[in-house]
């Protein structure tokens, strides 16, 4: 359908990278809705560089979830090149490294990584130059607008990711003090993706099919990054996947399909991180379940605060629903 280099994606759906939340399970249960690529939670150069053992978790990859890009963040070429090179020695199964130049959380651009990329266009260029020819597989990469309203670069941005030899570049309409609110203005970018010379993936606030469509048509992306919009909402990804491919729009799924998705959610992430920790980061995810539907607020209250077993999860859902 649409290739990064000779990587072949075979879905117009790129699976946002979401720290705390891209982990392999969740990857794993979302790939089959239709994700042609995806992409992990971003890691630290300097964590693996340092041999941090957590770190490592981070970059494991599955043989359902292929094509996959690990997302790095860093502030120079010799730490990032170091730690692909231990990336690369862990995990020989790894499609795509991708480098996130869009991070606005004050911990990370203040030691020069994430979003603080983006303020020097000539230092940008600089770095990703020397990852790319430093990689034997393709590189891409994730940036913002740009810093502000009063300074978006996003074109000299992208120029120069370009003629450092990135492969493919997604962008977040957003600018990074927006952080994540505010509404993403596909306009900025106007039929950008058409004028590029490798693909666009476009990213904000895709939560639901007509989302897609109309980021795709004004910016002219060759694919969505479905990113807040598929948490408890897998079946967005089918929607968008299925559109794209067939000109069909499927209707949403009943709650009760939608239930049967936590559920197995649930499972996944249990068998990946074991039972307590799933719980609690389902604490954050298990009410999104619930999100497009009515009078579920005090269900979704009780998830956020009250999940500790499996059991838990299935005694507060069927009090509230059946
Ligand atoms: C909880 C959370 C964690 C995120 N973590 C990352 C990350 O690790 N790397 C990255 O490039 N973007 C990250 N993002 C940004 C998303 O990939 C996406 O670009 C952004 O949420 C805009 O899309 P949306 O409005 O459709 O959610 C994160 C977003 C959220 C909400």
């Amino acid at each position: 359908m649409w290739n990064i280099k000779n990587i072949k994606i075979d879905s117009h759906v790129v699976l946002g990278p979401m720290a705390g939340v891209t982990f392999l399970s969740y990857r794993n249960f979302m790939k089959p809705f239709g994700v042609g690529l995806s992409v992990s939670e971003m890691v630290s150069d300097c964590g693996l560089i340092y041999g941090n053992k957590t770190t490592l978790e981070y970059i494991k990859t599955s043989d359902i979830d292929r094509p996959c890009a690990i997302q790095l963040f860093g502030s120079s070429a010799d730490t990032l090149c170091k730690a692909i090179d231990i990336v690369l020695e862990n995990n020989k199964n790894i499609d795509l490294i991708d480098i996130n130049i869009g991070c606005p959380v004050p911990k990370v651009t203040k030691t020069g990584a994430g979003s603080a990329l983006l303020k020097d266009t000539k230092k940008l260029k600089e770095i990703m130059t020397k990852v790319v020819e430093h990689l034997p597989i393709p590189v891409t990469a994730k940036i913002r607008l740009g810093w502000d309203d009063k300074s978006i670069n996003v074109f000299e941005n992208v120029k120069a990711l370009e003629e450092a030899g990135v492969a493919m570049i997604a962008i977040h309409v957003r600018t990074t003090k927006q952080m994540y609110s505010g509404k993403a203005n596909y306009e900025i970018i106007r039929d950008l993706g058409k004028k590029m010379k490798v693909p666009l993936v476009i990213s904000g606030d895709i939560y639901s099919l007509e989302d897609a469509i109309k980021a795709k048509e004004i910016t002219g992306a060759t694919a969505v990054m479905v990113a807040r919009g598929g948490m408890g909402n897998p079946h967005l990804v089918k929607q968008i996947d299925t559109y794209f491919n067939t000109g069909e729009k499927l209707p949403d799924v009943s709650l009760e399909e939608n239930i049967q998705y936590l559920y197995k959610l649930t499972d996944m992430m249990i068998e990946e991180k074991g039972e307590t920790r799933a719980m609690m980061i389902l604490r954050g995810i298990a009410p999104k379940f619930f999100a497009n539907y009515p009078n579920t607020k005090a269900l979704k209250s009780e998830l956020a605060q009250h999940l500790f077993t499996r059991k838990d999860l299935v005694g507060i859902v069927n009090k509230h629903i059946h």
